[in-house]
């Protein structure tokens, strides 16, 4: 099938590329060679930049599947590991196929201690979205035999996609550990992935340290929920920079920033501080959801809208339940979620929140699960790093693998000045 596209006196022939989900996209590859046209889509609403094999995501339906699966299959049946294999490899690992993961992964959980030295020249209230942003970098100078910066063979490959996955929680325990002033914990390879990653966060020398079962089932999830999501922000930019051949590591570390945004991954911290604001103010509902409905007012409902999910996001179904299970089993009455519940009634019934179609989001009620646990609010979005970690690493591999795949290098519509005659400083005013 084509589409045609006229253009003054030109037109064009444009091949229909359609999806296995039979969603469908206009090839503008030779737009601009015949008719001098590029095409302007700010915040890439409207724009595909890939074929990709590891999620489907359909925000007018609420689906959001990888490599075919259910989302809600997903969450209630597998470990996170099983899924981290799962987007990266394309198929659900046998147990051997998992144990051996499993293992490889573990295996590499331990950091050069050098990288200590690292986090010690840092100040001690550094956010952990910082460290992890430079420490993940810093990998790449300990874990890479290349003597090309960049490019790595084939199996270096391999051994750093273990790497990440092994070491990126023992970072995240580290960041948390650093701005306490605790001694690191290091990995414990008898323990699964989530137990080891909640001791080496939790666990201090003085104390023994038992994770509580019904936190580590939450983490689980909850890791399991942030896998993937197609091509988001960070997503994108880890495609992007790896898109010149840049290594592994600097394109994760560059996810990682993109993914600290407020109005990325940076928002489960921001709800968290919206609702302690809310709540600190003496709980007047009504009146944040009008400051966020001004728009002369920088008041925004964090955890609230999303550009593909129309309807509501399957994600956060999942996450409201863990919240009330977890908070539950606290027994006392938390006043932050009941205020985030009432929030949400509340903007629900607002024709505004109706009109642009605005639901929460995922990260609408994980930070409130995160706290019970104990977890600082600056550690949220690094928990959501330890969770994207795979879905951005079988990105990367599939881009690489593409053998159409170019470096990104978008074109822009100049708006600045025209040529203008060239004045010395002596002469300038
Ligand atoms: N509160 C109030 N108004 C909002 C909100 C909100 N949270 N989100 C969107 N709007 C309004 C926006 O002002 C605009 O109004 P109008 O049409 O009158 O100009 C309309 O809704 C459409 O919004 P948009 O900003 O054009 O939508 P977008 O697709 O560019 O942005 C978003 C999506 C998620 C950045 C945005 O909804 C937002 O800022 N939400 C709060 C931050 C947040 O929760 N981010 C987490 C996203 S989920 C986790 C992840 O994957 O990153």
């Amino acid at each position: 099938m084509n589409g045609k596209l006229t253009f003054g006196d030109k037109s064009i022939d444009l091949p229909i590329i359609e999806g296995t989900e039979k969603e469908k996209a206009i090839d503008i590859g030779k737009l601009r060679s015949t008719t001098g046209l590029i095409t302007l889509d700010s915040g890439y609403s409207n724009t595909g930049s890939a074929k990709s094999k590891i999620t489907y995501l359909n925000g007018e339906e609420g689906i959001l599947r990888h490599r075919g699966y259910r989302i809600e299959d997903l969450a209630l049946n597998c470990t996170f590991l099983e899924v981290a294999y799962l987007v990266i490899f394309g198929d659900l690992p046998s147990k051997e196929k998992l144990d051996n993961f499993s293992e490889r992964v573990m295996r590499h959980a331990l950091i050069d201690e050098r990288i200590k030295d690292v986090f010690k020249a840092f100040p001690l209230a550094t956010h952990p979205m910082a460290l992890l942003e430079a420490t993940t970098v810093a990998l790449s100078a300990f874990y890479s035999s290349s003597e090309v910066y960049g490019k790595d063979t084939k199996d270096d490959l391999e051994r750093n996609i273990f790497r990440l996955l092994g070491k990126l929680p023992s970072l995240v325990a580290y960041s948390y550990k650093k701005k306490r002033g605790l001694p690191y914990a290091y990995p414990n390879t008898d323990l699964n992935y989530v137990e080891n990653f909640l001791q080496m966060v939790f666990n201090v020398p003085t104390r023994k340290y038992n994770s509580n079962p019904l936190f580590r089932e939450a983490i689980e999830k909850l890791l399991i929920l942030h896998v993937d999501h197609e091509l988001n922000c960070s997503t994108s930019t880890v495609r992007m920079i790896g898109s010149s051949e840049a290594n592994l590591y600097s394109s994760i570390s560059g996810g990682i920033s993109a993914l600290s945004g407020a109005l990325h991954g940076g928002a489960n911290q921001a709800v968290l501080e919206m609702l302690e604001q809310i709540y600190q103010q003496g709980g007047n509902i009504k009146m944040f959801i009008e400051r966020a409905k001004d728009k002369n007012d920088s008041f925004k409902l964090m955890g609230f809208g999303h550009r593909v999910y129309k309807n509501f996001d399957p994600r956060a179904v999942i996450v409201k339940d863990l919240c009330r299970t977890i908070l539950k089993e606290q027994a006392e009455n938390n006043p932050l979620f009941d205020l985030a519940l009432e929030l949400e009634e509340q903007a629900l019934q607002d024709s505004y929140f109706q009109e642009r179609k605005l639901y929460p989001n995922i990260d609408f009620y994980s930070g409130l699960i995160y706290k019970a646990m104990g977890f600082s609010n600056d550690m949220f979005t690094a928990l959501f790093v330890v969770g994207r970690l795979p879905g951005w690493i079988a990105h990367w591999v599939e881009m690489r693998n593409d053998p159409h795949s170019r470096i990104d290098r978008p074109r822009q519509v100049y708006t600045g000045a025209t040529e203008r005659k060239f004045t010395p400083i002596k002469e300038r005013s």
